[in-house]
């Protein structure tokens, strides 16, 4: 297969990273027959340095010809300053929304070596592997109107969707249960909010659609309660914008580590943008400290999603956890003995796991 993946590196550790990321991918190609072909952009604050924008046109340009987009991260101290059409933050926002990426996925797994990291008592995380799929790019954050009223007396927010954007989010949430142990949690508020009506009637008409899927609804307050209570109860979780917004930095804390949590964006003809959940950690920036396995297990989820490549994104997860098993960690992940590893070591743990398997 061929594919040609545009790299943002972006800012601090995410230019670490995004290099660790390009290795594992070769290797992969290395052992499948693949060819990857890679091509470098500018994002955040290194592009404003370079071209006086966070998002320079041919960023987008690059994006929007190549069949899936890794990203690292943006932002730092040195850009803090600078009023807020040059914050790097707005190349984020900006290239997510010109590549019109509604769908959000972020996978959370209790990896056994990093159970006891978690702030969650063991018995309770292990075994846990859930998936929530976000709402992106409508709701809350984006309704109109937005705004005060009265000189300030008053104030509105609006939750609006239209059927077709409930729609989209909802297909792909079968379609990822459909990849994993197809069962579909759909969260909402029905008991209060027309708009959750709306959302529960479309997921129940489109469950005839995949059969294969087993579908539940929650409502919010109670799936925020047993997210942490009995994450294991859950595979995928399909909800509105802002409720997913909550509930997958709620979920997070399961894993322990920032360092460990990948995430996509993707939209409907399965094209998307890969990045890790984390920012571009200043304190450890330029050190070889940083933790790639969050920006490697998105370029998994990269192979799974965008490419169908699944055979090939599970050897990247294998990898990951057989790693781990065997001791191997980053500063970032507190374990006890085994081999405290930097950025590059990891790294090359990890390529060598995956040309031992051929
Ligand atoms: P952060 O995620 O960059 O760092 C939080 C803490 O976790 C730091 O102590 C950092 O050293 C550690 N950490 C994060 N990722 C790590 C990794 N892979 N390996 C080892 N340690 C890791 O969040 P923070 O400090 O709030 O933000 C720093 C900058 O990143 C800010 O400019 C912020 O705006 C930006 N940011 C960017 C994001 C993005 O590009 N998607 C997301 C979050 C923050
Ligand atoms: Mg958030």
């Amino acid at each position: 297969m061929k594919k040609h993946i545009v790299l943002l590196p972006g800012d601090g550790i995410g230019q670490e990273v995004i290099t660790s990321a390009q290795e594992v991918l070769n290797a992969v190609a290395e052992e499948f027959d693949h060819s990857f072909t890679f091509d470098t952009k500018d994002i955040g604050g290194s592009a404003v340095d370079l071209h006086g924008t966070p998002l320079p046109q041919d960023t987008v340009d690059a994006c929007k010809n190549a069949d899936a987009v890794l990203l690292g991260a943006v932002g730092g101290p040195k850009w803090d300053q600078l009023p807020s059409h040059l914050r790097p933050e707005k190349g984020l926002l900006g290239i997510r929304k010109e590549l019109d990426l509604f769908a959000n996925l972020r996978p959370i797994k209790g990896f056994p070596k990093l159970l006891h990291a978690s702030p969650l008592k063991e018995h309770v995380v292990k075994g846990s592997d859930l998936l929530i799929v976000r709402e992106l790019t409508g709701g809350l954050y984006f309704g109109t109107p937005s705004e005060r009223r009265d000189n300030g007396h008053s104030v509105v927010d609006t939750l609006a969707y239209t059927r077709t954007e409930i729609e989209r989010i909802v297909d792909k949430a079968f379609q990822c249960a459909q990849l994993r142990r197809k069962q579909l949690t759909s969260v909402d508020k029905a008991n209060v909010l027309e708009s959750s009506k709306l959302w529960r009637e479309i997921v129940d008409e489109k469950s005839s659609q995949y059969p294969d899927v087993t579908v539940e609804h929650q409502l919010v307050d109670s799936a925020a309660m047993k997210l942490i209570t009995n994450p294991t109860a859950f595979d995928v979780i399909v909800t509105e914008n802002m409720f997913g917004d909550i509930l997958s930095d709620e979920a997070s804390v399961l894993t322990g580590s920032l360092g460990m949590l990948p995430s996509a964006s993707l939209r409907s003809d399965n094209f998307g943008l890969y990045e890790p959940v984390h920012g571009s950690a200043p304190d450890i920036a330029g050190l070889g400290l940083a933790n790639p396995l969050a920006m490697i297990l998105s370029a998994a989820l990269m192979l799974r999603y965008s490419f169908q490549l699944e055979d090939e994104a599970k050897l990247i997860e294998d990898a990951v956890q057989s790693v781990l098993d065997d001791g191997y960690h980053t500063s970032d992940l507190q374990l006890e003995g085994g081999q405290k590893l930097g950025t590059k070591e990891m790294t090359v743990q990890i390529v060598e796991y995956i040309k031992s398997q051929s």
